[in-house]
Parts: C-alpha cells; sequence; structure tokens
C-alpha cells in the first residue's frame, strides 16, 4: 500500500517538497520485531504489527479528511533551532496514538535549511528518527554534520524496531536537539550514547513540557506498566446505548462501524464485558471495509466472572465458513478488578488495548482513571431515555466529571463526520506537566455486578 500524494501535500509555497517527508509506506516494515519479551509467561503469540495507518487505509470512510499537512518553510528559509524543534511537534501529531508515543523527527543542515521530515506511524513501524533517516536515504542526501531535532530523545533499544540512537549516529548526524528525555524503561540512554560516539547533543528544556503533553496518557501508561488504552463508544445523540425495551442495534450506521473494525485492527487486544459477550455475542474480530478479516487480529479478551463457553463466537471455535479457527487467540479473565486484568494482559506483551465496551466497562475505567484515548461515534438519534454509555461511573457534581479534550491528529483529527455520524476523538485533559506528573484521579464507582441498572424513568 502506498501513502496518496495529498497525504505528504505541504501547503503554501512549500508545497513542492514532499519528498522531504519520509514516504515510509514504501518501504519494507520489519518484520522481526522482538515483541514478547523473554520473561513472558504468554500462551497466546501476539502478531507481527504491519500495519499501514495512513489515509490510504482510512481514506475509505466518507467524510475523512486528509491528515493534517505540515507548513514547511521554503529551500532558501532557514529554520532557528525552536522553529525546527516546533515543526518535529507538529510533525510527531501526522502519527497515531496507540503502543508507541507520537514522536517527529526535523533534519536540517549546520544552517538550517529543512532536509528530511519524520514521524513515527504506529507500533511496528518505523521510529521518527528512522523515518527521516530513511527519506534522507532514499533521497541521497549526504548527512555528515547535519542536525537532526526530535521531540522525544532517541531510544537506545531493540524492541519491535532497532535502536534509533545507533542508527542517528551511523548516518553521520553532528548534532542532535531533542525536546523531551525518555526514561522508560528500555528506552532510556539513547543521549548517552550519542554522545559516546561523538555527536553533541542538547536537551531543549523549554520544549520538554509540550512533548511530554504530546503523550503525557502514554508516559502515565509506561509508568503504571500497563497498556495503552483507547476507549470505543457508539451512542446517541443523548448519550444511550439502548433502548428502554433493550433494542441497540444498529445505532450508528456502517462507516462508523468500519471505523471501530480499525481500532481493533491496531490494537494488540479488545476486550468486553461478560454481559457483551452473553447478549450480543460478537466475533470482536477486525474486518476490513469489505467485511474481511484483517490478517493481524487483536487478542479478544472477556472481562467478568460468567464463564463464556465454547459456544460463544467470540472463543474462535466455531468460525464461519472459510474462516480458521482461532481459540488460541481469546483470553477471558476471570475479575472485577481493572489492575488484575491490566496486569495479566501486560504480562502478555499487550500494550495497546482497546475496550469496546459495554457501557458497564467503559465507566468502570473511566473512574479509575484508566482510559487514555476516547473515540466516541455519536448517531443523529434522540431517545430520552434509556441505557447510559457510561453508567458505571458515578458523578454527583459536575466538578467530579473525568474531562476530555479534543485530539487532532493526521490521522484522527478531533470531529470526523461518517455518513451520517460523527467520531469524536479526545484524550483525558492533562493531569500534570513534565515536572509535576499530578495524580490519578478515582472516582466512585457502582461496586460488584449486582450493582443496579440505571433506573429508567
Ligand atoms: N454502543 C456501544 O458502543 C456498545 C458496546 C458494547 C456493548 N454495548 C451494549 O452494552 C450492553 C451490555 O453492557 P453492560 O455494561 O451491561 O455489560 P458489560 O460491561 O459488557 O458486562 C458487565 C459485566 O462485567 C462483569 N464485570 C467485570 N468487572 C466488573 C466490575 N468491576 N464491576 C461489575 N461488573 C464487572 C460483570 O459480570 P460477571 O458477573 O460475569 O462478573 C458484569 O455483569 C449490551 O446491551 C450491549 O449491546 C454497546
Amino acid at each position: 500500500m502506498t501513502t496518496t500524494d495529498s497525504q505528504h501535500e505541504a501547503q503554501g509555497p512549500a508545497s513542492t517538497l514532499p519528498e522531504r517527508i519520509g514516504a515510509v509506506h514504501e518501504r519494507p516494515i520489519p518484520k522481526d520485531t522482538g515483541y514478547l519479551p523473554a520473561t513472558t509467561p504468554s500462551t497466546v503469540p501476539l502478531p507481527h504489527n504491519d500495519l499501514d495507518y495512513s489515509a490510504a487505509e482510512y481514506g475509505h470512510l466518507t467524510g475523512v479528511p486528509a491528515a493534517r499537512t505540515l507548513n514547511l518553510p521554503g529551500p532558501e528559509q532557514t529554520l532557528s533551532h525552536d522553529e525546527a524543534m516546533s515543526l518535529a511537534l507538529e510533525a510527531a501529531r501526522q502519527g497515531i496514538r496507540g503502543a508507541n508515543p507520537l514522536v517527529g523527527a526535523v533534519i536540517t543542515d549546520a544552517h538550517g535549511h529543512l532536509l528530511h521530515v519524520g514521524y513515527h506511524r504506529g507500533a511496528g513501524t518505523p521510529h521518527a528518527e528512522a523515518d527521516a533517516l530513511a527519506a534522507a536515504r532514499a533521497a541521497g542526501t549526504d548527512l555528515t554534520g547535519a542536525r537532526m531535532y526530535v521531540s522525544l530523545e532517541p531510544c537506545n533499544h531493540t524492541g519491535r524496531t532497532g535502536p534509533c540512537s545507533y542508527a542517528v549516529a551511523e548516518a553521520g548526524i553532528g548534532e542532535l536537539y531533542y525536546a523531551y528525555s525518555d526514561d522508560t524503561e528500555n528506552a532510556a540512554g539513547g543521549a548517552a550514547y550519542l554522545r559516546s560516539r561523538g555527536v553533541t547533543v542538547h536537551a531543549m528544556e523549554e520544549f520538554a513540557n509540550a512533548s511530554y503533553l504530546l503523550n503525557e496518557r502514554w508516559f502515565i501508561a509506561a509508568a503504571e506498566r500497563r497498556p495503552f488504552i483507547t476507549a470505543k463508544s457508539a451512542s446517541t445523540l443523548d448519550g444511550f446505548i439502548a433502548a428502554a425495551d433493550g433494542t441497540s442495534k444498529w445505532i450508528t450506521g456502517p462507516a462508523a462501524r468500519i471505523d471501530g473494525h480499525l481500532i481493533r485492527h491496531r490494537a494488540d487486544a479488545v476486550m468486553i464485558g461478560t454481559r457483551t459477550t452473553l447478549m450480543d455475542d460478537p466475533t470482536l474480530d477486525a474486518r476490513d471495509a469489505n467485511g474481511e478479516r484483517f490478517e493481524k487480529q487483536p487478542l479478544r479478551v472477556v472481562m467478568g466472572k460468567t464463564e463464556i463457553t465454547d459456544n460463544y463466537r467470540i472463543r474462535g471455535l466455531n468460525p464461519p465458513e472459510g474462516v480458521e479457527a482461532d481459540p488460541q487467540n481469546f483470553l477471558q479473565v476471570f475479575t472485577h478488578d481493572p489492575r488484575e486484568l491490566l496486569d495479566e494482559l501486560y504480562a502478555r506483551g499487550v500494550r495497546h488495548l482497546m475496550i469496546e465496551g459495554g457501557p458497564g466497562m467503559v465507566g468502570l475505567f473511566a473512574g479509575e482513571d484508566l482510559i487514555d484515548e476516547m473515540v466516541w461515534y455519536r448517531a443523529p438519534i434522540i431517545m430520552g431515555r434509556g441505557k447510559s454509555a457510561v453508567y458505571r461511573l458515578l458523578v454527583d457534581t459536575l466538578a467530579q466529571a473525568p474531562r476530555l479534550q479534543l485530539d487532532d491528529l493526521g490521522m484522527f483529527p478531533a470531529v470526523r463526520v461518517l455518513g451520517n455520524d460523527t467520531a469524536t476523538h479526545m484524550v483525558p485533559e492533562p493531569r500534570g506537566t513534565a515536572k509535576d506528573p499530578g495524580e490519578r484521579r478515582v472516582l466512585q464507582k457502582l461496586d460488584a455486578c449486582r450493582a443496579p441498572e440505571p433506573r429508567l424513568d
């Protein structure tokens, strides 16, 4: 799959420079990901992630705008250090949230003329530095003595891709500027390594907070040693997922449902509660716009204590004709404790979890401050009463309510029109700052599974 021109088109006079941006989709994506840590007790092998998160994949959906465009300077213009780092941060937003942070990289010559821009397109694809370096390689640019600006300290470890610190040093970059140091497990040490290789390294502390805030929830998830969590909900305009008589199919239209499948496709695992499993009997697989199963499937997870027997489709034992059974890609975690679920998934190598519902699960995780990203599909239907889309969360007064903010990314503009529905993409309001990461806000919740469902009045 290749990227569309519109995706990489720059605005204004610089629009002749798309080749400066890495065209990663035209390069093979590394298959040897080294994904599962050696100590993982997993019996469920997670698939390699070889996705293309480009607009080419999302573009078939009605109303999906082209990716955000980058405002690139003209060839004569020189960039100050601040301008180059601002561009790297802007490039980072071309990526997509999930198992990895958003990162952008800018390469200039020693005078500040822009050479190449790179960004990270999601787990399993090259990191921002590697993306920019690959664009340089493809264009035959000599990088001896060039400067690189990267919004996060280059990683120093081999994960799904190789260490960026090595690649930067080997490319001949003379000076490296970074905004925020990555102290997360396995990644730290990139700046020190580069210094040891003779590269001049500068931490641009005035940009540390902007870089931190861009990925705050990812840093929180990494520090808590749990997957990054995307929650999805599909409701009426007034926030219900089922009518008073229980009817719920379908509230949103096909385009919104296809979009939801794309989130499943990029997640390592997709989780629902036992009641959704029993009531809806979903397959929970990830399918494309034609209804075909993607090659990469998420781990299908059920949370709750009622045993899901073999006859439920989520178990993967009785697939429809033409589909192979994959019972090994299913996991039930018999718990009501989100932390226990997350520990189990993390130990199995899951770094990006999608919560599909039901509303009890979304409310439960929201009340524990465990939602890092929210995608909310809304249909232009009004019902006045029904089952709330987040009922397990108990907010008594407005000041307690978790607040989210719109999150405008290249592949995920904050608000999209999908057929007759809208998709709003959000992240929680910042919890803190780079210097003071703030505290987790745990809210009151309905307790245990016997708690009554919301009264319909
Ligand atoms: N519109 C949407 O986006 C969407 C998405 C999914 C589902 N749905 C709809 O949502 C409805 C079902 O959702 P739901 O919220 O009622 O059920 P649910 O969240 O799927 O499952 C609730 C069950 O999870 C278990 N559970 C796990 N942890 C728990 C905890 N900490 N506290 C309490 N229970 C816990 C309990 O079952 P155990 O007794 O087994 O432990 C509980 O009964 C269906 O109508 C479905 O169609 C809508």
